[in-house]
């Protein structure tokens, strides 16, 4: 690196979140580990009670990881061979592989171009042609929920249920109600990357129905209340001690991480109009109260370019997701083509990812933010 090189900008900065928090978390790892109790127990208890109080649902059951969660959501469901299960096309592989692993098919249905996001205008007729669906998965992408009163109205009339996918999500708001509390059942993932993050693999399930919590706790033991007697065929999806201390001291900054996002998230808009550069910011719906920008993505022409640009220039950024799953190698049986979800595809080529973790100095956006324009003036 050359001397006056400007230090590389992170697309995320784990290590600044940890260096802040390091010794209340190293304290609470010490007690579990003294106290020798690694799975389930009270500190998962105590995670479960303080997802139900942030996300205002009665019920709140920890799991090994968002893709287990949405996995145990459709199996509670009784969603299995011989079913569909719809969902969008534009999000991480774990919405769709959940439905495959329970045995059931995927259907998509394409997403609007603003918020990335299911488009519920086209689910009556996704609907209509796939009559077998027994389930609906909206992912609220980015951290912005989906328009869920929409869907939650064709649901009910058309008797399919609805699963959240809240994995990036936590806090968000719909009409001032919270994610995880709009549906069914939802589920949420504590991938590092995620706003409230683990040290490892961890998920949660909420819901408002007392029997599908009551099945869910057995499900991610073996499908068993009392240990050596299976009501159900579950799995091993249980939540570790460590990563639950670990969630409980994040969850106390959670709320000010979320303003430092939504803060860049102003200063990238503000910035981009002020400097004239031409990408397109995210949309933010109608519907939405409360945005908590796991991601901030906007669209962009040349997006490929644009990145190695900033790449070179040490500025990290990501595109989520390059492939829309009905390309995917591994649903190739579902009999979907290129052209069949043109906004998903055209996402795909468009979006990326720049930084926007709660603790990115102002200085470093906005050199972002030069970056970019400098970009497009040489074009
Ligand atoms: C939209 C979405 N669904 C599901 C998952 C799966 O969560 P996990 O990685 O915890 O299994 C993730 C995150 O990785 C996600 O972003």
């Amino acid at each position: 690196m050359q001397k006056d090189t400007p230090p590389p900008i992170p697309l995320l900065d784990l290590r600044a979140q940890h260096a802040a928090i390091r010794d209340e978390v190293m304290a609470e790892i010490t007690r579990v580990i003294d106290a020798q109790t690694f799975i389930l127990g009270p500190e998962v208890v105590r995670l479960e009670e303080q997802t139900q109080q942030y996300c205002s649902t009665p019920y709140a059951v920890g799991c090994a990881s968002g893709s287990d969660a949405l996995y145990l959501a459709l199996l509670a469901l009784g969603i299995g061979h011989g079913d569909e299960v719809l969902t969008t096309p534009y999000t991480f592989f774990a919405t769709a592989g959940a439905v495959t692993r329970a045995g059931a098919r995927p259907v998509f249905c394409d997403i609007e171009p603003g918020t990335f996001n299911l488009d519920v205008s086209r689910v009556e007729a996704a609907l209509d042609a796939h009559p077998a669906v027994k389930a609906v998965i909206p992912v609220h992408l980015y951290g912005a929920p989906a328009a869920m009163d929409e869907l939650n109205e064709i649901a009910a009339r058309r008797g399919v249920a609805v699963i959240e996918d809240a994995a990036q999500s936590i806090g968000a708001e719909y009409k001032g109600r919270r994610c995880g509390g709009l549906a069914r059942v939802a589920c949420f993932s504590f991938f590092p990357t995620k706003n409230l993050g683990a040290y490892g693999d961890g998920g949660m399930l909420t819901t408002s129905d007392a029997g599908l919590a009551h099945q869910l706790r057995a499900l991610r033991v073996h499908g068993s209340h009392q240990r050596y007697y299976h009501e159900w065929v579950g799995i091993n999806s249980r939540l570790d001690a460590l990563q639950a201390a670990v969630l409980n001291v994040k969850f106390r900054h959670l709320d000010s991480w979320t303003a430092g996002r939504q803060h860049n998230a102003s200063l990238y808009r503000r910035y981009f109009s002020e400097l004239d550069v031409p990408v397109i910011p995210p949309e933010v719906a109608a519907g939405t109260t409360r945005h908590v920008y796991n991601q901030f993505v906007i669209r962009c022409q040349k997006r490929d370019a644009l990145r190695s640009w900033l790449s070179e220039r040490g500025i990290g950024t990501e595109v989520y997701y390059p492939l829309p799953l009905h390309l995917q190698e591994c649903f190739s049986g579902l009999g979907y083509a290129p052209g069949d979800f043109p906004e998903s595809e055209r996402a795909a080529k468009e979006s990326l990812a720049l930084p926007i973790f709660p603790e990115l100095a102002e200085e470093s956006l906005l050199r972002i933010v030069q970056t970019i324009g400098a970009f497009y003036r040489q074009v």
